[in-house]
């Protein structure tokens, strides 16, 4: 029988507690329509379970929100403008921002009185963390991927600053920011990876120095969740990702004797004791 270890830490962090508990909070509290603007965090299973048990209802865009309802903003934040159209249409507010992506907007709207240009590393341009962030000062800040920014030219690294978003991968990061460094002395960086990133992908780095087998139990739109399977990849593992046990492949666990799994930070904990579940079946 194989062995299995679970990563520690793994599973929900302490932003996708906080939404989920304010959630819940604010089913309790209000009598009115409640409604989430996108995804309150990047896991169907949670956004299910949510759903179901307050009866919030799930909305695109600020204008599908009948006016004098509740809006609770997703943990991801969103930009400024957001909170002025909730405010014009007389929402009442719920703001599930994680405090860490706060921190982000903070200094990008810091810097952007100083008059510096900045970068923002995401994982993906319309990444939901990335259009809150852009949205503080969208004339000084340029997003630019993990993946293009060792050939992207900064005109004027003196006045430039690069921050990160707060899930990428830190093996990749920290690559490319010294890269960055190297090509760019005089430019200023200051990464925004938050810490239950770092502690989740630190556990994973850990274990795949004697593991090499991983399975990360998380949404393919999780960016954290993706990032784990990247470093565990990048740290010599082969790693899959899934986003619940009925995309687990028997074929995949053939002849392993040691299986690591993790999770990422919206996953529920009931995903992963499923997926545990399936591959001890298996065996
Ligand atoms: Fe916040 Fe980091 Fe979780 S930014 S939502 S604590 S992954």
């Amino acid at each position: 029988m194989a062995n299995i270890i679970i990563a520690q830490p793994h599973g929900f962090c302490f932003g996708v507690n906080r939404a989920v508990d304010l959630a819940q909070k604010t089913a309790q509290r209000y009598s009115q329509p409640i409604y989430f603007l996108g995804e309150i965090v990047h896991n169907q299973h949670v956004i299910d379970w949510l759903k179901l048990d307050l009866k919030i209802k799930t909305v695109k865009k600020i204008e599908d929100i009948p006016p004098q309802s509740v809006v609770i903003i997703q943990a991801h934040g969103v930009a400024p403008q957001i909170y002025q159209q909730a405010k014009d249409r007389q929402l009442t507010i719920v703001d599930a921002t994680c405090p860490l992506v706060l921190k982000s907007h903070q200094t990008v709207k810091n810097l952007a009185k100083e008059d510096k240009k900045i970068i923002f590393i995401c994982n993906k341009i319309y990444h939901d963390e990335t259009i809150g962030v852009l949205g503080e000062a969208p004339q000084s800040i340029t997003p630019v991927t993990l993946k293009d920014i060792s050939n992207f030219k900064i005109k004027n690294p003196d006045n430039t600053v690069v921050i990160t978003q707060t899930t990428l991968s830190t093996l990749e990061t920290q690559s490319a920011l010294d890269h960055l460094k190297e090509k760019y002395p005089q430019i200023t960086i200051h990464p925004h990876i938050c810490q239950a990133t770092t502690e989740r992908q630190s556990a994973i780095i850990n274990l795949v120095k004697k593991y090499k087998f991983v399975i990360i139990v998380g949404s393919p739109t999780s960016a954290n969740s993706n990032s784990l399977r990247q470093v565990a990849e990048d740290s010599g593992a082969t790693a899959y990702i899934i986003d619940n046990a009925s995309q687990l492949k028997k074929e995949w666990l053939k002849d392993q004797d040691n299986i690591v799994v993790s999770s990422g930070a919206s996953t529920p904990e009931s995903v992963l004791d499923q997926v545990i579940n399936k591959i001890k079946n298996y065996e």
